[in-house]
């Protein structure tokens, strides 16, 4: 092999890799984006189980459920971080929502307190799959 034919295939392999990895992070890009709106789904009974003023987790569906003082009806939102996805916690004894990862903060209606999140925990749609079973998905975003 002289070293034009060498050079010539180390270009084709240098593509073929280049394309090779291009392809797989592409992949990667869509099924991230796909389970970023995943449907999430749980036992209908436990709506039974959300008390007045105190969130209940759901973590196999990825979802806070909170029933405020007075009201019947139950509010479902992403366990995720606003900031960069880490899964907050309830702390009942400040009546907040904490985050571990940076420390942002936000009330039991998912309204930011404290920073850096730049926005709210963000509220999911609750729907009816079957007479059992709830599914929680991401409210449709509102046209500018
Ligand atoms: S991921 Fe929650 S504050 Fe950064």
């Amino acid at each position: 092999m002289n070293k034009r034919s060498f050079l010539k295939s180390m270009v084709i392999i240098t593509s073929g890799f280049l394309s090779a990895i291009t392809a797989w992070g592409m992949g990667k890009f869509v099924s991230f984006s796909f389970a970023a709106s995943r449907k999430r789904e749980f036992p209908k009974e436990i709506l039974s189980r959300v008390q007045p003023g105190v969130p209940f987790h759901v973590p196999e569906a990825g979802v806070w459920l909170v029933k405020m003082q007075g009201q019947d009806t139950v509010s479902a939102m992403d366990d995720k971080c606003p900031h960069l996805g880490c899964k907050q916690n309830w702390n009942p004894q400040r009546n907040l929502f904490e985050c571990p990862c940076h420390g942002s903060e936000f009330d039991i209606q998912g309204n930011m307190k404290k920073g850096p999140a730049a926005k709210g925990m963000p509220h999911l749609h609750i729907q009816e799959v079957n007479s059992t079973t709830l599914m929680v998905s991401e409210k449709a975003r509102r046209s500018q």
